[in-house]
């Protein structure tokens, strides 16, 4: 992956055009409002398939001529989608069995969008012979910035469960297995009479009678998500082929969507790019933008990433879908940028009239110029512009998160101890905890390079490679401090339980043993004896070179303190609020807010440049807050509330 090869002299700025959902009286207009907002990159041809091939072999690059033209006029550079992420249905009519089936046997029909099977090599041909042509005809054309292979991949068919896909499953896992003998005993097949003795007996984990077996579900979770990357990486190669000198991307949907382990999928990006739309009926909105800016700047590796959409305002596709407040999109672009995105993008453009999405905010909303809308998206522009110094800048933390999805695939399965133990749940709590503490976490897969930070969370790592369970060791007894949240380390890639004892990957590290779980029933809640209260889980625990901080009333560990070598190994064997025991841990591992002494609500940032930093400091509360020094937006030493500073520091 190279650092930064979109070819911008500033931070981007734009959104998903759509132009064949309007006339094109309307593309001239779109082409000037863009140059009034300041837009530099626009997103374009994301659903264009049926248009672009209106027959089978047939295609008609016209219209996307007229439009990359005048684009190119307006000064406008293009993240030209490749649009296969949606066929046409002709293709669902003349290749029936490419259309995805569900875990339960239903087909899945053409008439909203993405209604393909990843394995079909019907699909896979057609999207090869578009990619083939559309880089063909635009390779060279000046507009032309990176490519946005599909869109969102694994949106709504993530998984499919029929036959092609069984057929795919099959070679996937020779390919992991090698032999039937190492499958059925990773699978654990001498239970419940599942051994196989063919490979054309084992199918996807589709609906069966009862518990379908742990390790098939996750192999299948897996090939899935390695089934739409093999998607990916034919497009990626055709274009590499055809236009090597223009960078590849696919958008991600971080943090929460869990089918893509997006740390696979990173290394194979040119630019690492992301969505992400708030969620208020699921907790602060702030929180999640966060978590997700600092997942996405981990799968960069740290380099800077693009935030590749979000929404001017409402959204259509939730229950309720809630309006931004003034200043909220300004307030959620930065955000954005201050975790490390070189920009700032939307879908879409322009707000659609007709169709499943006509309710989705646009830059130019159905209201047009003459809006509150319209003036925040100018605004926005001259503000990207004033940062255009951040631009290549990285993110400055001093604690890591480990991240990884394997894990969460694996803990989310079904007949475990407690259904309330979910992934997300410890991971947004642990980070939580440090936003709200003004601190800044990296997020980081377990086997990639974190020895270097001074403090390392480890929420909900239920399935632990040797390896990582060795780095982990080695961490702590060279002087680092960890944070492990309980049911981490119980098995092995395999999702065999890890013997002697929980947590059996983390026994010696934490100076722990755990004979039984004590999970609580729902909405059970205990007491611990700082008087703070827990829930979910507790565990039969027994000291072994640790020192327990925090009890049961029963007189059982809850939260242990273990000094390992030279570091501090710390164990959280309850569900309570983590935001004490962190502030604590921060305290002695040595790790500073970014901004001490900031209000509550107010957050702050770091970007590291080579000409200095930028402290980005943005004010989520009701009222103003000071904040001396040269601010690039312009402020005068006062961040208003709902406002955002980035001062030289
Ligand atoms: C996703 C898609 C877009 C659009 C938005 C709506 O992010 O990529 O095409 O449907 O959702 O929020």
């Amino acid at each position: 992956m190279t650092a930064w090869p979109i070819a911008l002299d500033r931070l981007a700025y734009g959104g998903d055009y759509n132009p064949e959902q309007w006339p094109e009286t309307t593309w001239r207009e779109d082409v000037r409002l863009m140059r009034e907002a300041g837009v530099n990159l626009v997103s374009v041809g994301v659903f264009s398939w049926a248009l672009l091939e209106p027959e089978p072999g047939r295609f008609d690059f016209g219209w996307l001529d007229r439009v990359l033209d005048l684009l190119h006029e307006g000064g406008v550079r293009v993240d030209l989608a490749t649009a296969t992420a949606s066929p046409p249905p002709w293709f669902s009519r003349a290749h029936p069995d490419s259309l995805p089936v569900t875990f339960d046997g239903r087909t899945l029909w053409p008439g909203g969008r993405q209604a393909y099977c990843p394995s079909s090599p019907a699909y896979r041909a057609a999207a090869a012979r578009l990619v083939e042509q559309l880089a063909t005809r635009y390779a060279g054309h000046p507009a032309l910035a990176m490519w946005h292979a599909n869109n969102e991949y694994g949106c709504h068919v993530a998984r499919c469960y029929c036959d092609v896909s069984a057929a795919a499953f099959r070679d996937w896992l020779r390919r992991r297995h090698r032999d039937l003998d190492a499958l059925n005993e990773a699978w654990g097949t001498a239970f419940w009479s599942q051994h196989y003795s063919r490979w054309d007996e084992i199918n996807p984990p589709r609906q069966a009678p009862n518990f379908i077996n742990p390790t098939q579900q996750l192999d299948f979770a897996r090939f899935s998500s390695d089934e739409l990357l093999a998607c990916f990486r034919a497009e990626r190669e055709i274009l590499r082929r055809l236009t090597p000198d223009v960078p590849v991307t696919t958008n991600f949907m971080t943090p929460a969507f869990k089918p893509l382990d997006y740390f696979r999928w990173a290394p194979e990006q040119d630019v690492i790019s992301t969505d992400h739309y708030l969620r208020p009926a699921e907790g602060d909105p702030n929180l999640d933008l966060a978590l997700s800016g600092d997942l996405t700047r981990g799968l960069a590796g740290g380099a800077p990433w693009l935030l590749m959409e979000h929404s001017t305002s409402a959204v259509n596709w939730q229950e309720r879908n809630l309006a931004k407040r003034p200043g909220q999109m300004r307030r959620n672009s930065l955000a954005h940028v201050a975790r490390g995105s070189d920009g700032a993008l939307f879908f879409q453009w322009r707000a659609s009239r007709r169709g499943a999405e006509k309710f989705h905010s646009g830059m130019v909303p159905h209201a047009g110029e003459d809006s509150r809308m319209w003036r925040e998206v100018v605004a926005l522009g001259r503000d990207l512009e004033r940062l255009a110094p951040v631009r290549g800048s990285r993110v400055v933390a001093e604690v890591a998160m480990l991240w990884d999805y394997e894990s969460w695939w694996a803990v989310e399965l079904d007949s475990h101890p407690s259904a309330d133990v979910t992934y997300l749940d410890r991971v947004r709590a642990f980070h939580a905890a440090l936003w709200r503490a003004g601190v800044t976490v990296d997020v980081v897969h377990p086997e990639h390079e974190w020895s270097g930070y001074q403090l390392v969370l480890v929420p909900s790592l239920y399935l632990v490679s040797d390896a990582t369970a060795e780095a982990l060791e080695r961490y702590v007894r060279m002087g680092g401090h960890a944070v492990v949240s309980y049911f981490s380390g119980i098995v092995d890639p395999d999702d065999a339980i890890r013997l002697g004892g929980y947590p059996g990957a983390f026994r010696e590290l934490l100076g722990v043993r755990v004979e039984e779980f004590r999970p609580l029933a729902a909405g059970e809640t205990v007491e611990l004896d700082d008087g703070s209260v827990a829930s979910v889980w507790t565990e039969d625990l027994r000291l072994d070179g640790a020192r327990a901080v925090m009890s049961h009333l029963d007189g059982r560990p809850a939260v242990t303190r273990h000094e390992y070598g030279d570091g501090v190994a710390w164990y959280a064997a309850t569900r309570l609020d983590p935001a004490p025991l962190l502030e604590r841990v921060c305290a002695e591992a040595g790790v500073e807010p970014v901004l001490p002494g900031l209000p509550a609500g107010v957050e702050a940032v770091r970007r590291r440049g080579a000409d200095g930093d930028f402290v980005f400091v943005l004010n989520h509360t009701a009222g103003a807050v000071a904040v001396p020094g040269e601010d690039l937006l312009g402020g005068d030493g006062t961040v208003p509330a709902g406002g955002v500073a980035v001062m030289r520091g």
